[in-house]
Protein backbone atom coordinates (compact mmCIF):
# COMPACT_ATOMS: atom_id res chain seq x y z
CA UNK A 1 0.00 0.00 0.00
CA UNK A 2 1.62 3.71 -1.14
CA UNK A 3 0.72 6.55 0.78
CA UNK A 4 -2.08 8.63 -0.38
CA UNK A 5 -1.25 11.20 -2.60
CA UNK A 6 -2.81 14.71 -3.59
CA UNK A 7 -4.46 12.95 -6.10
CA UNK A 8 -6.39 10.77 -3.96
CA UNK A 9 -7.87 13.60 -1.82
CA UNK A 10 -11.79 13.86 -2.53
CA UNK A 11 -11.27 17.81 -2.92
CA UNK A 12 -12.04 19.33 -6.88
CA UNK A 13 -11.97 23.12 -6.98
CA UNK A 14 -13.21 22.46 -10.92
CA UNK A 15 -16.47 21.33 -9.06
CA UNK A 16 -17.26 25.03 -8.14
CA UNK A 17 -16.79 26.28 -11.98
CA UNK A 18 -18.89 24.09 -13.53
CA UNK A 19 -21.65 25.96 -15.10
CA UNK A 20 -22.40 29.77 -15.15
CA UNK A 21 -24.74 29.26 -12.52
CA UNK A 22 -22.35 27.73 -10.08
CA UNK A 23 -19.71 30.24 -11.14
CA UNK A 24 -22.31 33.16 -10.18
CA UNK A 25 -23.11 31.74 -6.63
CA UNK A 26 -19.28 31.47 -5.59
CA UNK A 27 -18.15 34.86 -7.65
CA UNK A 28 -16.30 37.11 -4.51
CA UNK A 29 -16.30 40.23 -6.62
CA UNK A 30 -18.85 41.96 -8.27
CA UNK A 31 -18.91 45.01 -10.66
CA UNK A 32 -21.47 46.93 -10.92
CA UNK A 33 -22.51 50.39 -12.82
CA UNK A 34 -23.25 51.93 -9.47
CA UNK A 35 -19.38 51.47 -8.85
CA UNK A 36 -18.04 53.74 -11.88
CA UNK A 37 -17.57 57.10 -12.76
CA UNK A 38 -17.15 58.53 -15.44
CA UNK A 39 -14.06 60.90 -16.28
CA UNK A 40 -15.26 63.58 -18.91
CA UNK A 41 -13.28 66.51 -20.70
CA UNK A 42 -14.96 69.63 -21.43
CA UNK A 43 -14.43 72.11 -23.88
CA UNK A 44 -16.16 75.94 -24.61
CA UNK A 45 -15.92 75.16 -28.17
CA UNK A 46 -19.50 74.31 -29.78
CA UNK A 47 -18.54 70.80 -31.29
CA UNK A 48 -16.94 68.01 -29.81
CA UNK A 49 -12.92 67.79 -30.19
CA UNK A 50 -11.38 64.56 -30.08
CA UNK A 51 -8.56 63.10 -28.33
CA UNK A 52 -6.30 61.89 -30.60
CA UNK A 53 -4.00 59.72 -27.95
CA UNK A 54 -7.93 58.44 -26.68
CA UNK A 55 -9.94 57.06 -29.42
CA UNK A 56 -13.62 57.77 -28.86
CA UNK A 57 -13.05 60.06 -26.11
CA UNK A 58 -13.87 63.84 -26.78
CA UNK A 59 -13.66 67.35 -25.15
CA UNK A 60 -17.15 67.59 -25.33
CA UNK A 61 -19.24 70.87 -25.31
CA UNK A 62 -21.63 71.67 -22.41
CA UNK A 63 -24.76 70.70 -24.14
CA UNK A 64 -23.26 66.91 -24.90
CA UNK A 65 -21.47 66.92 -21.68
CA UNK A 66 -25.40 66.73 -20.17
CA UNK A 67 -26.44 64.26 -22.80
CA UNK A 68 -23.42 61.89 -21.38
CA UNK A 69 -24.08 62.36 -18.77
CA UNK A 70 -27.79 61.97 -18.81
CA UNK A 71 -27.13 58.41 -20.94
CA UNK A 72 -24.62 57.51 -18.09
CA UNK A 73 -27.49 57.45 -15.33
CA UNK A 74 -29.31 55.73 -17.44
CA UNK A 75 -26.87 52.61 -17.13
CA UNK A 76 -26.49 53.44 -13.45
CA UNK A 77 -23.53 55.07 -13.17
CA UNK A 78 -24.15 57.39 -10.34
CA UNK A 79 -20.74 60.03 -11.04
CA UNK A 80 -18.75 62.11 -13.34
CA UNK A 81 -15.33 63.43 -12.51
CA UNK A 82 -14.83 67.00 -14.91
CA UNK A 83 -11.52 68.17 -16.23
CA UNK A 84 -11.64 71.54 -18.71
CA UNK A 85 -10.18 72.39 -21.38
CA UNK A 86 -9.12 75.85 -21.12
CA UNK A 87 -7.88 78.25 -23.71
CA UNK A 88 -4.14 78.96 -23.60
CA UNK A 89 -4.58 82.85 -22.97
CA UNK A 90 -6.80 82.09 -20.14
CA UNK A 91 -3.94 80.42 -18.42
CA UNK A 92 -1.26 82.25 -16.06
CA UNK A 93 1.07 81.85 -13.83
CA UNK A 94 -1.65 81.78 -10.64
CA UNK A 95 -4.72 79.51 -12.57
CA UNK A 96 -6.73 82.62 -12.09
CA UNK A 97 -9.69 80.83 -14.19
CA UNK A 98 -9.51 78.30 -11.52
CA UNK A 99 -11.38 80.07 -9.44
CA UNK A 100 -13.73 82.23 -12.07
CA UNK A 101 -17.59 81.21 -11.14
CA UNK A 102 -18.58 82.42 -15.01
CA UNK A 103 -15.49 79.89 -15.52
CA UNK A 104 -15.84 76.76 -18.30
CA UNK A 105 -15.57 74.05 -15.41
CA UNK A 106 -17.92 76.37 -13.23
CA UNK A 107 -20.49 76.80 -16.35
CA UNK A 108 -20.39 72.83 -16.52
CA UNK A 109 -21.13 71.88 -13.05
CA UNK A 110 -24.05 74.47 -12.94
CA UNK A 111 -25.79 72.84 -16.29
CA UNK A 112 -25.32 69.08 -15.00
CA UNK A 113 -26.72 69.91 -11.68
CA UNK A 114 -29.93 71.78 -12.92
CA UNK A 115 -30.39 69.01 -15.57
CA UNK A 116 -29.28 65.77 -13.21
CA UNK A 117 -29.68 67.22 -9.61
CA UNK A 118 -28.95 63.55 -8.62
CA UNK A 119 -25.92 63.39 -10.11
CA UNK A 120 -22.59 63.35 -8.56
CA UNK A 121 -20.74 65.67 -9.57
CA UNK A 122 -17.11 65.74 -9.14
CA UNK A 123 -14.35 68.14 -9.59
CA UNK A 124 -10.37 68.21 -9.98
CA UNK A 125 -8.37 70.38 -7.26
CA UNK A 126 -5.12 71.47 -9.29
CA UNK A 127 -3.55 73.81 -11.01
CA UNK A 128 -2.26 71.96 -14.09
CA UNK A 129 -5.27 72.44 -16.34
CA UNK A 130 -5.10 76.26 -15.97
CA UNK A 131 -1.54 77.31 -15.18
CA UNK A 132 0.65 78.55 -17.95
CA UNK A 133 3.61 76.39 -16.17
CA UNK A 134 1.28 73.14 -16.59
CA UNK A 135 2.22 72.35 -12.71
CA UNK A 136 -0.41 71.10 -10.48
CA UNK A 137 1.78 73.86 -7.84
CA UNK A 138 2.75 77.25 -7.91
CA UNK A 139 6.25 77.73 -9.82
CA UNK A 140 8.47 80.28 -7.68
CA UNK A 141 11.78 80.16 -9.07
CA UNK A 142 11.70 77.25 -11.06
CA UNK A 143 10.63 75.16 -7.80
CA UNK A 144 6.55 73.96 -6.82
CA UNK A 145 6.28 75.81 -3.89
CA UNK A 146 4.06 73.73 -1.29
CA UNK A 147 3.03 76.40 1.12
CA UNK A 148 1.88 79.06 -1.61
CA UNK A 149 -0.29 76.75 -3.53
CA UNK A 150 -2.56 75.89 -0.53
CA UNK A 151 -4.31 79.23 -0.41
CA UNK A 152 -4.97 78.63 -4.50
CA UNK A 153 -6.05 74.92 -4.49
CA UNK A 154 -8.37 76.57 -0.98
CA UNK A 155 -10.21 79.41 -3.51
CA UNK A 156 -10.28 76.59 -6.15
CA UNK A 157 -12.54 73.88 -4.01
CA UNK A 158 -15.08 76.45 -2.45
CA UNK A 159 -15.40 78.29 -6.00
CA UNK A 160 -16.42 74.47 -7.05
CA UNK A 161 -18.30 74.00 -3.83
CA UNK A 162 -20.24 77.41 -4.78
CA UNK A 163 -21.00 76.04 -8.23
CA UNK A 164 -22.56 72.63 -6.94
CA UNK A 165 -20.12 70.51 -7.11
CA UNK A 166 -20.50 67.01 -4.31
CA UNK A 167 -17.00 66.19 -3.92
CA UNK A 168 -13.97 68.05 -4.81
CA UNK A 169 -11.23 65.76 -5.84
CA UNK A 170 -7.37 67.59 -4.95
CA UNK A 171 -4.95 65.78 -7.13
CA UNK A 172 -1.99 68.62 -6.82
CA UNK A 173 -0.06 66.03 -4.24
CA UNK A 174 0.67 69.15 -1.61
CA UNK A 175 1.61 68.36 1.87
CA UNK A 176 -1.37 69.46 3.76
CA UNK A 177 -4.05 70.33 1.27
CA UNK A 178 -6.88 67.98 2.35
CA UNK A 179 -6.95 69.51 5.75
CA UNK A 180 -6.56 73.26 4.31
CA UNK A 181 -9.85 72.65 1.79
CA UNK A 182 -11.54 70.91 4.66
CA UNK A 183 -11.10 74.16 6.71
CA UNK A 184 -11.91 76.51 3.69
CA UNK A 185 -15.38 74.21 2.81
CA UNK A 186 -16.35 74.21 6.04
CA UNK A 187 -15.46 78.12 6.57
CA UNK A 188 -17.44 79.03 3.40
CA UNK A 189 -20.64 77.30 4.75
CA UNK A 190 -19.90 73.60 2.57
CA UNK A 191 -19.51 71.02 5.57
CA UNK A 192 -21.62 69.04 3.20
CA UNK A 193 -19.10 68.75 0.29
CA UNK A 194 -16.97 66.05 0.46
CA UNK A 195 -12.98 65.33 -0.90
CA UNK A 196 -12.03 62.91 -2.62
CA UNK A 197 -8.41 62.45 -2.37
CA UNK A 198 -5.92 61.39 -4.98
CA UNK A 199 -4.42 60.19 -1.95
CA UNK A 200 -1.26 58.28 -3.83
CA UNK A 201 -0.58 59.74 -6.65
CA UNK A 202 2.08 58.45 -8.71
CA UNK A 203 4.47 60.12 -11.03
CA UNK A 204 3.17 58.16 -13.85
CA UNK A 205 3.80 57.77 -17.41
CA UNK A 206 0.37 56.83 -17.93
CA UNK A 207 -0.83 60.49 -17.59
CA UNK A 208 0.59 61.31 -21.27
CA UNK A 209 -2.93 60.86 -22.98
CA UNK A 210 -4.75 62.97 -20.41
CA UNK A 211 -2.06 65.89 -20.96
CA UNK A 212 -2.83 65.48 -24.62
CA UNK A 213 -6.46 66.18 -24.10
CA UNK A 214 -6.02 69.18 -22.04
CA UNK A 215 -2.86 70.58 -23.41
CA UNK A 216 -1.79 70.47 -19.65
CA UNK A 217 1.61 69.19 -20.01
CA UNK A 218 4.36 70.50 -17.80
CA UNK A 219 6.26 73.45 -19.68
CA UNK A 220 9.61 72.60 -18.16
CA UNK A 221 10.40 69.38 -15.69
CA UNK A 222 8.68 66.55 -14.60
CA UNK A 223 6.34 65.68 -11.49
CA UNK A 224 8.36 63.92 -9.64
CA UNK A 225 8.69 66.25 -6.55
CA UNK A 226 5.52 66.33 -5.82
CA UNK A 227 3.92 63.09 -7.12
CA UNK A 228 5.22 59.60 -5.54
CA UNK A 229 7.98 56.89 -7.12
CA UNK A 230 6.24 53.97 -8.70
CA UNK A 231 9.03 52.17 -6.52
CA UNK A 232 7.08 52.98 -3.70
CA UNK A 233 4.36 51.76 -1.21
CA UNK A 234 4.80 51.72 2.04
CA UNK A 235 4.64 55.49 1.22
CA UNK A 236 1.23 55.09 -0.02
CA UNK A 237 -0.16 54.10 3.31
CA UNK A 238 1.46 56.95 4.72
CA UNK A 239 -0.08 59.46 2.16
CA UNK A 240 -3.43 57.94 2.32
CA UNK A 241 -3.33 57.70 6.33
CA UNK A 242 -2.26 61.21 6.33
CA UNK A 243 -5.01 61.96 4.15
CA UNK A 244 -7.73 60.50 6.08
CA UNK A 245 -6.59 62.25 9.30
CA UNK A 246 -6.97 65.70 7.54
CA UNK A 247 -10.89 64.83 6.28
CA UNK A 248 -10.35 62.69 3.28
CA UNK A 249 -14.05 61.55 2.32
CA UNK A 250 -12.77 58.91 0.16
CA UNK A 251 -8.76 58.25 -0.52
CA UNK A 252 -7.66 57.45 -4.05
CA UNK A 253 -5.29 55.66 -5.77
CA UNK A 254 -4.02 56.18 -9.18
CA UNK A 255 -2.72 54.60 -11.83
CA UNK A 256 -5.07 51.49 -11.41
CA UNK A 257 -3.39 48.18 -13.00
CA UNK A 258 0.24 48.73 -12.46
CA UNK A 259 -0.64 49.35 -8.68
CA UNK A 260 -3.26 47.05 -7.57
CA UNK A 261 -0.62 46.05 -4.51
CA UNK A 262 -0.74 49.67 -3.19
CA UNK A 263 -4.93 49.41 -3.55
CA UNK A 264 -4.76 46.32 -1.28
CA UNK A 265 -2.30 47.86 1.18
CA UNK A 266 -4.52 51.10 1.40
CA UNK A 267 -7.46 49.39 1.37
CA UNK A 268 -6.21 47.16 4.30
CA UNK A 269 -4.87 50.12 6.73
CA UNK A 270 -8.07 52.81 6.10
CA UNK A 271 -11.34 52.76 6.95
CA UNK A 272 -12.46 55.50 4.36
CA UNK A 273 -13.55 54.16 0.90
CA UNK A 274 -10.80 53.45 -1.20
CA UNK A 275 -11.33 54.72 -5.49
CA UNK A 276 -8.92 54.12 -7.94
CA UNK A 277 -8.81 55.83 -11.31
CA UNK A 278 -8.05 53.35 -14.37
CA UNK A 279 -5.84 56.88 -16.20
CA UNK A 280 -5.76 57.70 -19.59
CA UNK A 281 -2.90 55.92 -20.51
CA UNK A 282 -4.63 52.40 -19.34
CA UNK A 283 -7.07 52.98 -21.50
CA UNK A 284 -5.10 54.42 -24.67
CA UNK A 285 -3.71 50.66 -24.38
CA UNK A 286 -6.24 49.12 -24.55
CA UNK A 287 -8.01 50.59 -27.30
CA UNK A 288 -4.82 50.40 -29.22
CA UNK A 289 -4.74 46.44 -28.77
CA UNK A 290 -8.49 45.69 -30.00
CA UNK A 291 -7.38 48.63 -32.83
CA UNK A 292 -4.91 46.17 -33.80
CA UNK A 293 -7.16 42.74 -33.14
CA UNK A 294 -4.45 41.94 -30.69
CA UNK A 295 -7.21 41.29 -27.89
CA UNK A 296 -10.88 41.89 -27.41
CA UNK A 297 -11.89 45.22 -25.99
CA UNK A 298 -14.98 44.04 -24.15
CA UNK A 299 -12.58 41.43 -22.44
CA UNK A 300 -10.34 43.24 -21.22
CA UNK A 301 -12.66 46.53 -19.58
CA UNK A 302 -14.54 43.78 -17.21
CA UNK A 303 -11.01 41.90 -16.43
CA UNK A 304 -9.22 44.70 -15.46
CA UNK A 305 -12.02 45.88 -14.21
CA UNK A 306 -12.97 43.46 -12.09
CA UNK A 307 -9.09 43.36 -10.80
CA UNK A 308 -8.94 46.45 -9.58
CA UNK A 309 -12.31 45.88 -7.75
CA UNK A 310 -10.78 42.76 -6.16
CA UNK A 311 -7.64 44.33 -5.05
CA UNK A 312 -10.06 46.68 -2.95
CA UNK A 313 -11.79 49.24 -4.63
CA UNK A 314 -14.42 50.30 -3.59
CA UNK A 315 -15.38 52.90 -6.77
CA UNK A 316 -13.50 53.21 -10.06
CA UNK A 317 -12.84 55.93 -12.17
CA UNK A 318 -12.75 54.72 -16.05
CA UNK A 319 -12.71 56.28 -19.17
CA UNK A 320 -14.75 52.97 -20.49
CA UNK A 321 -17.71 53.46 -17.78
CA UNK A 322 -20.35 53.50 -20.50
CA UNK A 323 -19.29 50.70 -22.13
CA UNK A 324 -18.87 48.55 -18.49
CA UNK A 325 -21.87 49.20 -17.72
CA UNK A 326 -23.72 48.34 -20.79
CA UNK A 327 -21.60 44.84 -20.27
CA UNK A 328 -22.38 44.41 -17.03
CA UNK A 329 -25.81 46.39 -16.49
C1 LIG B 1 -4.25 66.84 -12.84
C2 LIG B 1 -4.64 65.45 -13.17
C3 LIG B 1 -3.97 64.52 -13.99
C4 LIG B 1 -4.79 63.42 -14.09
C5 LIG B 1 -5.92 63.66 -13.30
N1 LIG B 1 -5.82 64.92 -12.74
C6 LIG B 1 -2.70 64.63 -14.75
C7 LIG B 1 -1.43 64.88 -14.09
O1 LIG B 1 -1.30 64.85 -12.86
O2 LIG B 1 -0.49 65.16 -14.82
C8 LIG B 1 -4.50 62.20 -14.91
C9 LIG B 1 -5.69 61.41 -15.35
C10 LIG B 1 -5.45 60.48 -16.48
O3 LIG B 1 -4.33 60.26 -16.96
O4 LIG B 1 -6.46 59.90 -16.93
N2 LIG B 1 -3.48 67.04 -11.73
Amino acid sequence: MSEPTLYDLPIRPRRNRRSAGIRALVRETRLSPEQLIAPLFVTHLDKPVSVASMPGIARLPIPELVARARSLTALGVPAVALFPAIEPELKDEHASEATNDGGLLMRAVRALKAALPELVVITDVAMDPYSSDGHDGRVIDGRIDNDATLPILERMAVAQARAGADWVAPSDMMDGRVGAIRGALDDAGFADVGILAYAAKYASAFYGPFRDALDSAPRAGDKKTYQMDPANGREAVREAALDELEGADVAMVKPALPYLDVIAKVREALSIPVAAYQVSGEYAMIEAVAANGWMGRDALILETLVSIRRAGADMVLTYHAQRAAELVG
